[in-house]
């Protein structure tokens, strides 16, 4: 098994549609999930436990592990370049400043991985692995990560700046976005589902309270209206913290929190075939969680390292 899902919809008795998810090996991919079978056994025990430790003290903190894992795939590929410091770092870019968040618990879960097989894993693959315990321990389905990336020598500031989709782009930049990095609209519809969990701060989406649902947009007025712009609310608010598919469901009702959420569906911005997804989505949460995790692979095998390119990183703020 390489990786990859097959998602079957079977219409039964002409109402109750049923997806099933058949695990398949067409996705060709240089990673596999086995890849620390021999070297690190305990790889995937010892992320988990640590991602629940984190989520334990802080729900959120498993909604920015799931983030930082999309935001170092979208920058030179997943290869953990996100986790560098210094003034060059993508951290400092715009995407990301003040933005993305869960450094400490990566180096935590690192030193947790490290002592359990030192100088093996790298921290791209704790990423990935990482959000999809965060994905699961909120209440989304599993799938096997696949394994085996290696760590960037170098951070791309720039490309973080021009590669990682903004909540102000139209869904058509979204969408070219999505394209550079080899996804498609099928990945951006099914992946921007991730917005069921996690929150955003007021600058984000202050210019969407006049076109949002009256109702909402009255409570957001007044949750921001005294802040600084950092004050957060759930992307979700129908049901925050659940990996669920009230999203789309949102969306329907003119409830989507960024202005590049709503924009999957309204007629005004939206285009056809994200429209339709977001439609199939908020009906069917099976068909939902099945293109998603089909969609995190593809997402997770944008441009690995692999065989003697970069290296694993001993901490993964610096390059060895
Ligand atoms: C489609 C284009 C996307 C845009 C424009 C976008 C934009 C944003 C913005 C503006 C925030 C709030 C940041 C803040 O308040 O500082 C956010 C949060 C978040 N995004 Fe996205 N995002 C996109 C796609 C994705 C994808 C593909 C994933 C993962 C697969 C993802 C996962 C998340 C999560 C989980 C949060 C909450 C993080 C937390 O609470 O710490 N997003 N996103
Ligand atoms: C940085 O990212 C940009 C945009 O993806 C890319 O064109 C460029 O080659 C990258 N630079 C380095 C040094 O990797
Ligand atoms: C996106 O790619 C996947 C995998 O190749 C494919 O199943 C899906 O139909 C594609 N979506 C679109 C809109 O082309
Ligand atoms: C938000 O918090 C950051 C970091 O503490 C601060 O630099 C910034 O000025 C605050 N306000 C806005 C609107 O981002
Ligand atoms: C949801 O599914 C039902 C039954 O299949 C259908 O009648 C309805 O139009 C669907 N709604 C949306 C928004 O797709």
């Amino acid at each position: 098994m390489k990786g990859g899902y097959r998602c079957v919809s079977y219409n039964l008795f002409l109402s109750t549609l049923v997806v099933l998810c058949f695990s398949q090996s067409s996705v060709r991919s240089q990673l596999t999930p086995n890849f620390y079978a021999q070297s690190c056994p305990n790889v995937l025990k010892v992320v988990k436990a640590r991602v629940f430790a984190a989520m334990k003290n802080e729900f959120r903190m498993g909604a920015s592990l799931l983030r930082l894992h999309f935001h170092d795939c979208f920058v030179n590929g997943c290869d953990g370049s996100i986790l560098l410091d210094g003034s060059d770092s993508e951290k400092l870019a715009l995407p990301n400043k003040n933005s993305v968040r869960g450094f400490d618990v990566v180096d935590d879960i690192k030193a947790a991985v490290e002592s359990a097989c030192s100088a093996t894993v790298s921290c791209a693959d704790i990423l990935a692995i990482a959000a999809k315990e965060a994905v699961v321990l909120s209440g989304g389905s599993s799938w096997n990560v696949l394994l085996g990336r290696r760590d960037g020598l170098a951070a791309n500031q720039s490309g973080a700046n021009s590669g990682l989709p903004s909540p102000f782009d139209p869904i058509d930049t979204i969408i070219s976005k999505f394209n550079d990095v080899g996804l498609n609209t099928t990945d951006v519809a099914s992946l921007s589902g991730a917005h069921t969990i996690g929150r955003a701060r007021c600058a984000l989406f202050s210019n969407r309270l006049s076109t949002l649902d009256p109702v909402m947009a009255a409570d957001l007025q007044a949750l921001c209206q005294s802040g600084d712009g950092n004050t957060t609310t759930a992307l979700d608010r129908n049901s925050a913290d659940v990996f669920d598919n009230h999203y789309f469901q949102n969306l329907l009702n003119n409830r989507g929190l960024l202005s590049s959420d709503q924009g999957l569906f309204s007629s005004s911005e939206g285009i056809a075939a994200t429209k339709s997804l977001v439609e199939t989505y908020s009906n069917d949460s099976n068909r939902f969680f099945c293109d998603f995790m089909n969609s995190m692979i593809r997402m997770g095998n944008i441009s690995p390292l692999t065989g003697s390119n970069g290296e694993i990183r001993k901490n993964c703020r610096v390059v060895n």
